[in-house]
């Protein structure tokens, strides 16, 4: 109700274009009004159907913000669908432990961004009785919740009128502009051409036209809403991306034992088990996450498989050997290794294979193992 009554007020000021307004570079006064209508008539018939958008619960909005950064809507669906399973509200979250939030992350990358929902959502629970703060300015004092985050959770969740930018709404604005825009440019043009009847929708269709149509590379300018506003159609110097690190070359092992061989669906067998190791807690990337361990180049070992990856700014090429023990005697009736008691092999720990599910797997790791059929 209270968001209702706050989008019927801005609605009036939507109207009357104000004197900040002018200021918009090429976005002249008049021009306004007539610009967040055509984006929002454009988001209204175009806009992806994702679930996220069906809701005003800030819970689901902020988890799917949070996955949003740095990953591709297309990767994020399943995870969002599995976490939210998992974890289904604020409570859940802030009651779960820090191993089982990592676990239900596990594929997406950039750790640090669950272990720092984690953190907030007990903040939450603990400091504001598990109610998210209606404001952006008390947001962006939990954990984890910056400017962008705050300002998205706002005014989607709450209609509060702050404007959003991300990488998407910094690039239209910089073409519609014109110019290269400083950061500090781009929040105050950002936050003069937000609709405040709309701030949540205007928003997001901002970074749904930087993500759909005013693309990087080969912009859709004739698909675009906001053409005839825009100073370059599409024609705007590139800044420099940061610099990728370049391509390195790692070698790991898929160590396997006590798996029978005839029979190929290993995640049902009990005695299977595979050698992981986890990361220390204190290296920054990814600690306390589960891995297969990492060789150097094995001069007699066979090739199993190689793997492309990427990891913040560098990509990998990842070379898979495989070792299989061959079935002990008598391992069908051996007792089961828990995975809080594992047993300690050379490097890392023989993990069973029906537990390997329940780790926190680095999103490399995953995609090995799913490679192998382990998991
Ligand atoms: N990118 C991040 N969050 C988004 C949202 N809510 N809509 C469109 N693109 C987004």
């Amino acid at each position: 109700m209270r968001a209702l009554a706050k989008e019927k007020q801005a609605a009036r000021a939507d109207r009357a274009p104000t004197k900040r307004a002018r200021s918009a570079g090429s976005i002249t006064n008049k021009d306004v009004v007539p610009f967040r209508r055509a984006l929002l008539r454009w988001y209204d018939l175009h806009r992806r159907d994702l679930p996220w958008r069906k809701t005003r619960d800030p819970y689901p909005i902020w988890l799917s913000e949070i996955m949003l950064q740095q990953t591709r809507v297309a990767a994020v669906l399943e995870h969002y669908r599995i976490f939210l399973q998992r974890f289904p509200d604020l409570p859940a979250l802030a009651a779960a432990s820090e191993e089982s939030v990592l676990a239900a992350w596990s594929g997406l990358g950039y750790y640090r961004r669950a272990r720092m929902m984690h953190q907030c959502a007990r903040q939450i629970a603990e400091q504001h009785g598990g109610l998210f703060p209606e404001n952006s300015k008390t947001l962006m004092t939990l954990p984890g919740i910056g400017r962008y985050t705050a300002a998205a959770i706002a005014s989607i969740a709450f209609a509060e009128p702050v404007a959003v930018v991300d990488g998407n709404v910094e690039r239209v604005l910089r073409r519609v502009m014109g110019a290269n825009l400083s950061a500090q440019q781009t929040w105050q043009h950002a936050q003069t051409i937000l609709a405040n009847s709309r701030p949540g929708d205007f928003n997001q269709a901002m970074m749904e036209l930087g993500a759909t149509v005013c693309v990087p590379r080969a912009p859709r300018c004739p698909e675009c809403p906001v053409r005839k506003w825009c100073a370059t159609q599409g024609e705007v110097p590139r800044v420099k991306s940061a610099s990728r690190q370049g391509k390195k070359q790692i070698w790991c092992v898929l160590d396997l034992r006590n798996l029978d061989w005839q029979n190929l669906d290993w995640r049902n067998q009990g005695q299977g088990e595979v050698r992981m190791v986890q990361r220390p807690n204190q290296v920054s990337l990814m600690p306390g996450m589960w891995e297969l361990p990492q060789i150097s180049e094995p001069r007699r070992q066979k090739l199993w498989r190689t793997f492309r990856h990427s990891i913040t700014n560098t990509d990998y090429t990842v070379h898979v050997v495989q070792n299989r023990s061959v079935r002990r005697r008598g391992a069908a009736q051996a007792k089961a290794v828990s995975v809080s008691q594992p047993q300690k092999a050379a490097r890392g720990r023989w993990i069973p294979i029906d537990h390997v599910p329940q780790l926190a797997l680095t999103g490399l790791s995953r995609k090995i193992l799913k490679a192998g059929g382990i998991i």
